[in-house]
Parts: structure tokens; C-alpha cells; sequence
């Protein structure tokens, strides 16, 4: 059957991934997660001292990008790819409160933008992708043939958020969390370099008073459309 390409961008905690990923799923595409790609060279600058909430040496960051190597890989074949920095499984490391509060500000340095946009360049240069982040209909895939751009209120969003993080065993308090959402969306609409938006052949889709399902099924019957051609 045609393969397309297709780009799913938002806000954050939109639920974008869990969206993309049972779109790939079911019509048996690669899932690429981009915004685990830039919280793992969030992690590299945490780890490494040169990111904290006293300061961010972006100059020393930027000179050791040559030396992070980002790789997906899977368990096995129906298993959800997972993110390997340097050949470590940080899958459960990025996913931290404390690297959400820094990806944003890592991801506004056009360095690490261009590095990580040429590696998602090259995964969705095959047919058959479903890739989501903030730029992939507008930078990385501007000729995906479908584009999805995913909204839902800064509260909701929260809370879907702050959910997720307890359940994980996480202390954390839905203040907390409100506060992160806003400042990530503050930040990555007026960066500079690539701020998120919605490219305008995208279809908008706001979830806030939707349920997976139903939100799964708009966005797999507009797949099902421009594979068709239609
Ligand atoms: O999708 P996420 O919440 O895991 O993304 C984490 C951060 O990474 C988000 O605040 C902005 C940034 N990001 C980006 O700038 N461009 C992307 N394509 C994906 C994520």
C-alpha cells in the first residue's frame, strides 16, 4: 500500500506521543518520538554541569555536541522504541519534571536544533513515519502529506500531565506541573529558532473535551484519506 509521511506538532502534554504512536501502530509505521531527542541532550547537560537553575553554559554544551550520539532502539519488534544516549537507556531518565524544566531552554540553542533536525531528517526520509515534536510540519517534514497540529487547555493539560508523573511515583504538585506547562509553552512559541506553531496546511485538533479514542479515530480516518489520496 502508498506509504505517507506524517507530522504531528503541538503543545506540550497534548498527547501527541500517545496519539502518534497507536497511529503507527495500527498502520504498522515507524514511531519517532523528537522531543525524547532533545530532553536526552538535556540530560547530557545536566549530567555533565552545564545546565542548572544557577546558570547554562550553552558555549560548552555546544562544543561537546559532536560527542552525543542519540539512537532509538527496540526490545523487540512490538516493543516501544527507547532512547539510548551514548549507549544508555534513558528512556525513564528524560521523563523527569527536572528535565522538563530544562529541554525548553536547551531547545532554543539553533546548534543543538540543527543537529537533532538533520537526524530526524534522515529516520523520515523513508516512507512510513509518524513523527511528532514542534517543528516537523513546518521544518523537518514541511512535505508530509499529513499534518496534525494538537491543542488543549494549559489546565488540562496539566492535569493529564501531573497524573503521569504520580503514577510514576513522582512528588510533585499540579501547581508545579501548571507552571512547567506554561513556561514550556511560552518558551517554545516566542524562541527565536523554529518556534512552535501551526504550519498552515496542518488540520488543528483541540482535545481538551476529547477522549483517545475518538480522538485516535478523527486523525486515523484522515490518514486513511491521504493514503487514499484523497
Ligand atoms: O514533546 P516533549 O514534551 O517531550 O518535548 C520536550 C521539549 O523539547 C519541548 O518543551 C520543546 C522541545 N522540542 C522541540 O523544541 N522540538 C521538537 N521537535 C520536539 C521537542
Amino acid at each position: 500500500m502508498h506509504k505517507i509521511t506524517i507530522a504531528i506538532d503541538g503543545y506540550s502534554s497534548t498527547g501527541k506521543s500517545t496519539v502518534a504512536k497507536q497511529l503507527a501502530d495500527w498502520l504498522g509505521y515507524v514511531y519517532i518520538d523528537t522531543g525524547a531527542m532533545y530532553r536526552a541532550v538535556t540530560l547530557y547537560a545536566m549530567e555533565n554541569g552545564f545546565i542548572s537553575k544557577e546558570k547554562f553554559n550553552k558555549v560548552q554544551l555546544i562544543e561537546k555536541l559532536p560527542d552525543i550520539h542519540l539512537e532509538f532502539r527496540k526490545s523487540s519488534p512490538a516493543a516501544k522504541a527507547e532512547m539510548f544516549l551514548n549507549g544508555q537507556n534513558v528512556e525513564d531518565n528524560i521523563r523527569t519534571l527536572e528535565v522538563s524544566e530544562f529541554v525548553s531552554p536547551i531547545a532554543t540553542v539553533s546548534e543543538v536544533r540543527k543537529k537533532l533536525v538533520e537526524q530526524q531528517r534522515r529516520m523520515g526520509a523513508e516512507k512510513g513515519v509518524v513523527m511528532d515534536g514542534r517543528d516537523i510540519g513546518t521544518v523537518v517534514m514541511p512535505e508530509a502529506e499529513l499534518k496534525i497540529f494538537m491543542n488543549a487547555s494549559a489546565e488540562q493539560r496539566a492535569k493529564r500531565r501531573y497524573l503521569e508523573l504520580v503514577e510514576r511515583g513522582d512528588t510533585v504538585t499540579y501547581n508545579e506541573v501548571l507552571a512547567n506547562v506554561q513556561a514550556r509553552d511560552r518558551i517554545d512559541t516566542t524562541r527565536e529558532d523554529s518556534p512552535l506553531k501551526k504550519a498552515t496546511d496542518a488540520i488543528e485538533i483541540d482535545n481538551s473535551e476529547m477522549n483517545l479514542e475518538d480522538q485516535f479515530h478523527i486523525i486515523l480516518q484522515l490518514a486513511k484519506d491521504r493514503i487514499a489520496g484523497r
